[in-house]
């Protein structure tokens, strides 16, 4: 077995359905709600017409929900106008922003034919390694169903009608928009360069989604920008390593694809860290106490439910890919905790209670500690196995 993360403090493993359940069960805490999520699913029920109802082939089972206080939902909303003026005009009108179209084979064109073929030729330069990290990067964004979902769950800011012109919920929905065409254009790059199996991937989409994903965030505004100010980061950084081998590979145009898309998320991260920063300035300590709390549960991927119908590890193999090609590494996940922790001034908060001053400790700490404990794990991790990728018809590959 390769280097998986099993670094305790980048990925959750995903393991079997079975132990996976277990695995990621929480124990409530005393004063939260806790509900449970659907815990059927590996032992299907019987109904009485013989039909079994469709149940996800991941689950989680006790999530924590709605752990924010009335007095602070109501902060956010008092929050409004700032947001309108700070972080809404981050957001790229329609009209100037790129579209997929502008960088695949136009097919209403006469060279469509051959712009396909041209791309065909470029993509041959290309690993398999690669293919399964942009694909698996590719899912991870086509799951964009459940990321609007998870926004939609933390309270004070969530969109109440699907079209509420609340600065938050237009925040999510343009969001939302300019995400969307994050998947569309790797989905379709990826089709038409023929090397990978587009059914396969089609299917790991609808798993996925049926599924959904569990960062953590409690309904919870707070750990709930935390998670997508590290989770934009964290595709800042993977959307700009394919963007670096691709170029390396010789494909310049998907260098230019995963570059655009990769400006995106940077962009994505300017307006998730300054909420963020905000609420470090107006409640320094409950800020502090829930990046620690969100640091310490570990900030799972966004797709770390996934499932093809065949590989029961297949997060793990898939990051065990990316890891060994630089995509993504259990590295990064400490020097993304770390530039938040001096985005944010961690260091230099004052005023704090008792608990946000060991809090403080904890994270100014953490990413040192991080870098030891996967400096160990990699020596320990000296085998390696194959894994097959249903995504490249069943090729093997290290993981
Ligand atoms: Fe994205
Ligand atoms: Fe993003």
């Amino acid at each position: 077995m390769a280097l998986k993360f099993q670094h305790p403090l980048t990925f959750q493993s995903s393991k079997s359905p079975s132990s996976f359940a277990v695995s990621r069960s929480r124990l409530p805490r005393s004063s939260h709600r806790v509900s449970m999520a659907s815990t059927i699913g590996i032992t299907s029920k019987e109904i009485p017409n013989g039909k079994k109802p469709f149940m996800p082939p991941r689950e989680v089972h006790v999530q924590k929900t709605h752990s924010l206080s009335p007095q602070k939902i109501e902060m956010f909303k008092s929050l409004e106008n700032w947001a309108e003026e700070n972080i809404l005009v981050l957001l790229k009108p329609v009209e100037k922003c790129w579209q997929p179209q502008d960088y695949l084979p136009d097919p209403a064109s006469e060279g469509f034919d051959e712009q396909v073929k041209e791309l065909r030729e470029r993509t041959k330069e290309l690993p398999d390694d690669y293919f399964v990290v942009l694909v698996g990067d590719m899912i991870t964004e086509e799951a964009l169903p459940t990321y609007q979902t998870m926004l939609n769950t933390l309270d004070g800011v969530r969109d109440e009608t699907g079209a509420s012109l609340s600065p938050w919920a237009i925040w999510n929905r343009a969001w939302t928009a300019e995400e969307n065409r994050h998947g569309d254009l790797l989905n379709k790059y990826l089709y038409l360069s023929g090397r990978v199996d587009m059914r396969q991937i089609e299917k790991t989409i609808q798993y996925l989604i049926g599924s959904g994903m569990d960062p953590q965030t409690e309904n919870n505004p707070y750990l709930g920008f935390i998670y997508t100010s590290f989770q934009e980061r964290a595709t800042f950084i993977s959307h700009g390593n394919t963007a670096r081998l691709a170029k390396d590979h010789g494909d310049l145009k998907l260098a230019q694809v995963c570059g655009i898309i990769a400006a995106d998320e940077k962009r994505h991260e300017t307006a998730y860290t300054k909420i963020v920063e905000k609420l470090f300035e107006i409640d320094p300590d409950g800020t502090v106490l829930s990046l620690a709390d969100m640091m310490r549960k570990k900030v799972s991927m966004p797709a770390h439910l996934m499932y093809d119908g065949v590989d029961d590890n297949l997060f793990d193999n898939y990051a065990s890919v990316a890891q060994r090609i630089g995509v993504y590494t259990a590295r990064d996940y400490a020097d993304i905790l770390e530039f938040l922790v001096q985005r944010w001034n961690v260091e230099k908060l004052t005023g704090l209670s008792g608990e946000g001053r060991k809090a403080q400790d904890f994270l100014c700490g953490l990413a040192p500690r991080i870098r030891k404990l996967e400096e160990r794990a990699q020596a320990r991790a000296k085998q390696t196995s194959l894994a097959p990728f249903s995504w490249i018809f069943g090729k093997e590959l290290t993981v």
